[in-house]
């Protein structure tokens, strides 16, 4: 097996170790890396070696630690030893009293960041994409490699807070500005003449928390800055996170505690909270969608196989409005042109004036050059005329949600289109096999539901209509990784698989309005249960005139295929509170009032819904919240609506934010146990009505213990 460290002993005395782990794409910190390490360790030792420079052969430095590897570690020390283990590498590094340096070539992160921390300057490259951070807490985990120690050590405690317990990617510059590195290089060459010479400049070198009068910048813990610091930085976290990734307050306890402690007892400080981290269940949903679920999506898992990949060249957009032009920005950014049509000149010019904004706000950040923006506004070309359309790979219609013209545009369109191209519906609520009868050639007729706002919202849920053929799904779906979002594939479905769910949350919470439960603690429980915006704000955000249009046109469309309509309790509500004009956000009143940023729970709501004297256990609305979401979701893998398990706890946290820390809408019942979720279920059900009913596939599964995820 050959080393994942390559050993170069220069003429100068330097020994550059760069890793290049075997047989993977990126290098990941575990046994085979850390051995590398080790290795150069030793040498350095040797009189001929003067220092070192840490540095990789690959794209990346290092993407991080092994989740493979914590993924089959099953008992608290496994994760303990490992973490330990590193950090003596790392400790015997920065210890030799000889010069060692990061030559950061690529991103560092987590683990990564963490090797580089161990060193005693750092330089990267000033490439605006290089990433650094410590991104653990986004899967539930702790930085098990010193991180929690070096960092508030190197840069202060209020700092390492924020980058250990955001896990924020840093750009170069910034890590430059925070001090995290000593300089930046503008290529490869100048990178490793920056770090000889730091070499040559410093033959003795030791970390300053090695030097004897060392003091924390800006104070260790007992300091009075900083232990005010301590008095508000737990509150906020917990009103963030409402206590439901422990990892945060891990993160928090490991900085705290190890603050008062020397480098060595901080350390294994740190180690035993790694090892609570990994282990839990929390972080064990998040790996299983966000990093496995997501890195298979990405792959293709729910594209046809045995199709080229393609690029979308030009674009066409019909509709300018908020999505049509949120989709146009999304497309130029990815560098296609595009075609962005409306009614008139001006609502097509209106719609690249967004695009503009949105470029002139990130030019103001600093995030793109003023020439950068100019190149991609004039990727989108606005007019009126369908006959622009021709030569377009791919169209995309968001006009007005109404079926008689999208029907019109889609003839129109295709009127002006090469007989492969596809031709594509954003449609929220429409069934797309549906929309496709308008179609000359529904084969190549999908949907592709963005979510709103188009530049901020990872995801797209394409649907599969009844006639679209294998090749349009890859197209649309090559084309959704072009512009960076997200897909997933769900099959044809009213509502299909995202607003189907997502709109059994807000009904649940309206329903237990009429029930008399107190607004207050509806919404607190919609926080509690860990949904990024509780139920009645979110009923206000969307607008109750929008869920009454689509009730309606959903009972006139049962009505007309012949089959049952039964509507939700909380319907009710929002037939009410229409009927007073109180139609949401857009109004500016709806269950709340609304005010320029700010909004106020309506006090008439007191009257048309009086709180009931006897109040439920908060648990059991949180409950009422999840419960009727992951049966739903299960209801949808039922019909085949769902194609796969991955796709519907992506589609749910990307999609409308399902609590992240549950790994999903499917993984909320995997990880409970599917007879637990069954039993508890049935007890809703009994209770609160049918609609808690346990999907047919969820009894079997409590019968044979048969789990949607095998990870
Ligand atoms: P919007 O009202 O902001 O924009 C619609 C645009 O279509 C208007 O600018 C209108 O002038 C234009 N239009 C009308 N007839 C046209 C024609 N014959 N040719 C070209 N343009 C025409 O609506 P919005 O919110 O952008 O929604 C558009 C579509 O996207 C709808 O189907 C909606 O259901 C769907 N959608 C909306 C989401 C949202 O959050 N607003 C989310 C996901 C999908």
């Amino acid at each position: 097996m050959p080393s994942a460290v390559n050993l170069h002993l220069g003429d100068d005395g330097i020994l550059v170790a760069a890793m290049d782990l075997p047989g993977r794409p990126l290098n990941v910190v575990g046994d085979a890396l850390m051995t590398g390490i080790a290795q150069a360790v030793e040498r350095l030792t040797e009189p001929a070696v003067k220092g070192l420079i840490l540095t990789s052969a690959k794209a990346d430095f290092c993407a991080g630690g092994d989740i493979d590897r914590m993924s089959r570690w099953t008992r608290p020390e496994e994760p303990f030893e490992a973490s330990l283990a590193m950090k003596r590498v790392l400790r015997q590094l920065e210890q030799q009293g000889k010069p060692v340096v990061a030559a950061i070539n690529g991103h560092a992160l987590g683990g990564g960041l963490e090797l580089a921390l161990a060193c005693h300057a750092r330089f990267a490259l000033a490439q605006p994409r290089l990433k650094l951070g410590q991104p653990e807490v986004k899967l539930g985990l702790l930085p098990g490699g010193g991180g929690t120690v070096r960092l508030p050590r190197l840069l202060g405690i209020q700092a390492a807070l924020q980058i250990c317990g955001e896990g924020a990617d840093l750009s170069p510059q910034k890590a430059l500005s925070l001090g995290l590195l000593t300089a930046l290089a503008p290529d490869r060459e100048a990178l490793m003449e920056q770090a000889r010479a730091w070499i040559a400049a410093h033959p003795q070198a030791a970390q300053p928390w090695d030097q004897p009068k060392f003091r924390f910048p800006g104070g260790d813990s007992r300091a009075p800055a900083v232990a005010q610091l301590w008095a508000i930085a737990p509150s906020i976290a917990a009103q963030k996170s409402q206590g439901n990734y422990p990892a945060v307050q891990h993160i928090m306890s490991s900085i705290f505690e190890g603050g008062l402690l020397g480098f060595d007892a901080a350390s294994v400080v740190e180690s035993r909270y790694f090892a609570a981290c990994v282990l839990s269940q929390v972080s064990r949903n998040m790996i299983a969608t966000l990093w496995y679920g997501l890195n298979a999506l990405k792959k293709g898992a729910s594209r046809p196989t045995g199709l080229a990949p393609a690029t979308v060249g030009r674009l066409g957009v019909l509709g300018a409005g908020m999505m049509g032009a949120g989709i146009a920005h999304a497309a130029a950014q990815a560098g296609i042109k595009v075609v962005l049509l409306d009614t008139t000149q001006e609502a097509a010019e209106r719609g690249k004036a967004h695009a503009q904004g949105l470029l002139d706000r990130a030019v103001k950040k600093g995030r793109r050059t003023a020439a950068q923006r100019d190149e991609q506004l004039a990727r989108i070309q606005p007019g009126t005329d369908y006959a622009l359309l021709a030569g377009c790979d791919l169209v995309i219609e968001a006009v007005f949600e109404d079926r008689a013209l999208k029907a019109e545009v889609t003839r129109r369109a295709e009127a002006a289109l090469g007989d492969g191209a596809v031709f594509a519906s954003n449609t929220s609520t429409l069934p797309i096999t549906g929309l496709a009868q308008a179609s000359s050639r529904p084969q190549r007729f999908i949907g592709l539901h963005f979510f709103s706002p188009v530049d901020r919202m990872p995801l797209v849920e394409i649907i599969v209509g009844r006639q679209t053929d294998d090749a349009t799904l890859a197209r649309a779906f090559d084309f959704v990784l072009q512009i960076g979002k997200t897909p997933i594939v769900v099959n044809d479905s009213r509502g299909f698989y995202t607003s189907r769910v997502f709109a059994t949350y807000v009904m649940e919470g309206l329903a237990m309005l009429a029930e008399g439960v107190h607004p207050r603690s509806i919404e607190a429980a919609g926080l509690q249960a860990g949904m990024p915006m509780p139920p009645l704000a979110l009923q206000d955000e969307v607008s109750l005139s929008l869920a009454l249009h689509v009730a309606d046109q959903t009972k006139t469309d049962l009505a007309a295929e012949g089959r049952p309509y039964t509507e939700h309790p909380g319907m009710a509500v929002v037939r009410r509170l229409c009927a007073l004009g109180r139609l949401g956000k857009k109004v500016g009143q709806g269950f709340y009032d609304w005010a320029e940023g700010d909004k106020a729970l309506w006090p008439g709501l007191a009257e048309l819904y009086p709180v009931a004297a006897q109040q439920p256990a908060q648990q059991e609305l949180m409950d009422r919240l999840m419960f009727a979401q992951a049966n739903e979701a299960a209801r949808c893998f039922e019909e085949g609506v769902l194609r796969t398990v991955d796709d519907a706890n992506i589609g749910s946290i990307f999609g409308w934010g399902f609590a992240p820390f549950h790994g999903g809408a499917l993984q909320f019942i995997d990880a409970m146990g599917a007879q637990a979720f069954v039993a508890r279920a049935r007890e809703l059900a009994a209770r609160h009505g049918a609609r808690f009913e346990p999907a047919a596939v969820l009894v079997q599964r409590a019968a044979s213990g048969k789990r949607f995820t095998q990870r």
